[in-house]
């Protein structure tokens, strides 16, 4: 059993817990996040860092238009080991808690696992175990599952695998194409990443095998 080490209840007067948000594209989810800290629905909670592994990503453009600190690591053509050290150098000295994956599209080496257990989450866009890997939606759509939705889970060395922390479910519905199924999908990320910090955040949870089991329940 896995006990968290953290709990950035504001109230209890610890400091904010610091992300470190990881993203190669879009950074909708990153903007959500931001979103939420911004209008105290995330309170104990502060981004650190914002960093990208693809230059043009318009989620780095937007972080830095919020002033927040941005680095750019360009990962392409670089062995994996090599750029993720890069990368935790940046991570530690921004003082980063807990890492967020946002669109970050990159297999974490083992070292960046090991270097934050239990303390790196990942948003994907379909209801794990089913469709890992990319263009996860798309899947979906394509196997005519009548379910579909995202999920947010602890990072392991294994890709889109690690502990549950929460779901989001959706109906497939008679008029949707692979585009609008994503878009709601997408809807249910921005909503699904706050509410997995927040219980992330709160420290009051274990984590048994691959469960995330709440403090208090399930004894
Ligand atoms: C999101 O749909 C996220 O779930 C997905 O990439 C998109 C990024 O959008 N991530 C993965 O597929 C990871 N396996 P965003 O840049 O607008 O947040």
């Amino acid at each position: 059993m896995n006990e968290p080490e953290f709990n950035h209840d504001l109230a209890e007067g610890r400091p904010p817990l610091r992300l470190g948000i990881l993203l190669s594209g879009r950074g909708s989810n990153f903007l959500a996040i931001a979103d939420s800290i911004r209008t105290g629905r995330l309170p104990g909670v502060e981004i650190a860092l914002v960093i990208s592994n693809v230059a043009d990503a318009p989620g780095l453009t937007a972080a830095k238009d919020l002033g927040l600190p941005a680095a750019l690591y360009v990962s392409k053509g670089r062995p994996r080991a090599e750029h993720d050290a890069d990368v935790l150098g940046c991570l530690k000295e921004h003082h980063v808690d807990l890492i967020c994956l946002a669109g970050y599209m990159r297999l974490l080496s083992p070292g960046l696992v090991a270097a934050f257990p239990n303390r790196i989450v990942n948003i994907h866009p379909s209801l794990l175990p089913a469709f890992p890997g990319l263009e996860a939606q798309e899947q979906a759509f394509a196997y005519g599952v009548k379910i579909a939705g995202c999920t947010v889970h602890f990072v392991d060395d294994e890709l889109d695998h690690g502990a549950i922390i929460l779901q989001r479910a959706i109906s497939v519905l008679e008029s949707d194409d692979a585009h609008s199924l994503a878009e709601r999908i997408l809807h249910e990320e921005h909503i699904a990443y706050t509410e997995a910090l927040r219980m992330v955040a709160s420290g009051q949870y274990e984590i048994r095998g691959r469960r995330y089991v709440k403090r208090n329940q399930g004894r």
